[in-house]
């Protein structure tokens, strides 16, 4: 690891008592609400984070760790090992922990920064460890010996890795100076031995210029696996130093890490809430909804007109593949390990592209304000508060614009009925973008609409009355098409001939493909060679879906299909799944079988049809609390330690 020492424009730097010779901060925020800790590179200096400390906004202050042997410590000697530049900032940190502290050590920092948070986990825990442009620690260090090494060709070996002016490297003393700080850092590199067993409990994010020329993708990754807890790689941009040198671009990314995870630590772990609705006592119960989320539809057909209810619950035929969703989760049984050490749990999923604060998002459902006046924007507002995904159904009753106004910076996905006509299925894509969804699911599995008696003996489709229709009503590649001055009639006339779009086959995907980045995840495959086909043609991922068993009677179980689908696409492809899941146990199931999140359907919309956006929110709350719990009773210490060893079919214990 050859360093850089250059460091712009240093700003001048206020040595907190607080933390003595070890910290610096170069702008104070007293009123942040969290503190990133940078740790330099080796050769570096505090100063190297200057920058980075002005681009972060006023609720995170930056403190940046000085090693000894270097700018104002030059006369103490170099730490003795790694271990020792930990303890003197665990140490020096002591008083600065009042609030979360997020770790961020570059290359070597990287190191120092991993072993510090080990420290930490003894006394409080640090919220996150961001490290960049380093191997992991259980990497090979074959460093070679700098000592060895004459100065020429480390200045070289500077000038590869880029970030030092070259008038700076013709500098003698300035020379001279990084170097001896380089041969000093660089010993303790050639000390430090880690295990590949030592893990944290704590979120782990590795930062990797796309340029560097030290580091890849693949060395990289395995870092990763020093974490039991919330793990993710974020590529940026620039080289070797470009975690200093792009400083908007980091702090954009840095930030939104740390406001999430504040985020979520201010909501507290969802299993809270049974406490609350305990220690709330018996007379709080008034107008709450139930908590059994199985009784939810009772209680919704209470308040809904018979119509909507059956449109609501309703299924294709005989509801015979509606039955099997349900039957599927009850085959299997969960056998819960004990004494595994569960106290804090992570719900969050950073896997194969996807990053969820659980393995939860809201399925993409039709004309919600048949149940609601408020519809999609109620349901949206309380998916936002509980940070899950919402997906937006392009036969919403609202537009795709005012549904992104009322879901504020909180992540939406778009779902497209591909349209027969292109210029306005390019139209939807657009406007999605546009209103930033971040990922396109397509639905597949309505070449037709589904036969299903309880919505034809009411005579009840609420798209042909008109609703439903407000992304087509507000398009203007739709309202172009209408004659002047159309009502609902015509409005209705037009949708239903551009809407549907029996003809598509798998060769017309890669057209999608090119039209949009947004990652596509194919909804409504349940044979595994559809999944196959659905990644041919361009998709990032798949939903296991077989529409709540709205569409076909007599279908296998959703839940059936799913291991299957899994196995054909592999460890590294989103795979997600819905119909029938209805508690926190089926979302555990759901992931043992393969899922690396559910689609949540129904049990939302009976909670907006009962109470509007708390309606929908107490759900939510309810999933997550016994999702959390379900974990807990399991032995996962968080969503990644969900696997197959977790189920066994009904029945005497296997083998
Ligand atoms: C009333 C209703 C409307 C739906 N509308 C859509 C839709 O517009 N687009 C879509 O892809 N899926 C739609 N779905 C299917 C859901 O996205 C999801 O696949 C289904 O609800 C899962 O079944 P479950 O809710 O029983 O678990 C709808 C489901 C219901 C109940």
């Amino acid at each position: 690891m050859t360093e850089r020492t250059a460091e712009s424009a240093p700003a001048q730097p206020r040595t907190p008592d607080r933390a003595g010779r070890w910290i610096r901060v170069f702008h104070p925020r007293e009123h942040a609400t969290a503190r990133l800790v940078c740790f330099p590179h080796g050769a570096g200096t505090a100063q190297a984070f200057t920058g980075l400390s002005g681009a972060l906004p006023d609720d995170v202050e930056l403190l940046a760790v000085q090693y000894p042997g270097r700018a104002e410590r030059r006369a103490e000697p170099f730490a003795a090992d790694i271990a020792a530049l930990a303890a003197g900032t665990a140490d020096a940190l002591a008083p600065c922990a009042d609030r979360p502290l997020f770790l961020l050590g570059h290359s070597l920092g990287a190191l120092v920064a991993f072993e510090t948070a080990r420290l930490l986990e003894q006394r409080g825990g640090a919220a996150r460890v961001f490290v960049s442009a380093a191997r992991p620690p259980s990497a090979d260090w074959e460093e070679p010996d700098l000592d060895a090494i004459p100065d020429d060709g480390l200045a070289d070996g500077l000038r590869h890795l880029g970030g030092v002016p070259e008038a700076l490297l013709r500098e003698p003393d300035f020379l001279a100076e990084v170097l001896r700080m380089m041969r000093g850092d660089h010993r303790l590199l050639r000390r430090y031995r880690c295990s590949e067993d030592t893990v944290l409990a704590t979120p782990l994010t590795v930062l990797l210029a796309s340029a560097d020329p030290k580091n890849t993708l693949e060395q990289v990754q395995p870092w990763t696996r020093h974490t039991t807890v919330d793990h993710s790689v974020e590529i940026h941009s620039g080289g070797h130093f470009g975690l200093t040198e792009r400083v908007a671009e980091i702090s954009k990314l840095l930030t939104r890490y740390i406001h999430d995870d504040l985020a979520a630590r201010a909501a507290g772990p969802p299993a809270d809430l049974v406490l609350e609705i305990y220690l709330a006592g018996p007379d709080a119960r008034g107008g709450r909804l139930t908590t059994d989320l199985t009784l939810l539809e009772d209680e919704a057909r209470e308040v809904l007109p018979p119509a909507v209810h059956a449109f609501v619950a309703g299924n294709a035929g005989t509801g015979a593949t509606g039955r099997a969703n349900r039957e599927a989760f009850d085959r299997w049984r969960l056998v819960p390990r004990v004494m595994r050490g569960v106290t804090r749990r992570d719900l969050s999923v950073s896997r194969a592209g996807l990053r969820l604060p659980a393995p939860v998002l809201l399925a993409p459902i039709s004309a919600q304000t048949v149940v609601h006046p408020e519809g999609e924007l109620a349901a949206v507002r309380a998916a936002a508060d509980a940070r899950l995904p919402f997906v937006l159904s392009s036969y919403a009753s609202h537009s795709l614009e005012d549904v992104a106004a009322a879901a504020g910076p909180q992540p939406r996905w778009f779902q497209l009925y591909w349209p027969s006509d292109e210029e306005l299925a390019t139209s939807l894509v657009r406007r999605a973008e546009a209103s930033g969804y971040t990922a396109l699911v397509l639905t597949v599995d309505n070449p037709a609409p589904g036969y299903r008696p309880a919505d034809l003996d009411h005579g009840y489709l609420p798209f042909l009355r008109g609703t439903g229709l407000a992304n087509f009503t507000s398009d203007p590649v739709f309202q172009a098409a209408l004659p002047p001055g159309a009502g609902t009639d015509a409005v209705v006339m037009h949708w239903a001939s551009v809407s549907g779009n029996p003809s598509l086959t798998w060769e017309r995907l890669p057209w999608l493909r090119e039209l949009t980045d947004l990652p596509i995840l194919v909804k409504g495959v349940l044979h595994p060679d559809d999944a196959r086909l659905a990644l041919a043609g361009g998709a990032d991922g798949v939903i296991v879906s077989n529409h709540g068993g709205r569409q076909l009677d007599g279908t296998m179980a959703a839940l059936d299909c799913l291991p299957a689908v899994r196995a054909a696409v592999g460890d590294d492809v989103p795979v997600l799944l819905d119909s029938g899941v209805r508690t926190g146990g089926d979302v555990v199931k759901a992931l043992a079988l393969g899922a690396d999140a559910v689609l949540y359907g129904r049990p939302y919309l009976y909670g907006l049809a009962l109470d509007g956006q708390s309606g929908v929110h107490h759900v939510l709350r309810c999933l997550l609390a016994e999702l959390d719990l379900a974990l807990a009773l399991t032995g996962c210490g968080s969503v990644k330690a969900i696997g197959p060893d977790l189920l066994a079919p009904a029945g005497p214990f296997p083998g």
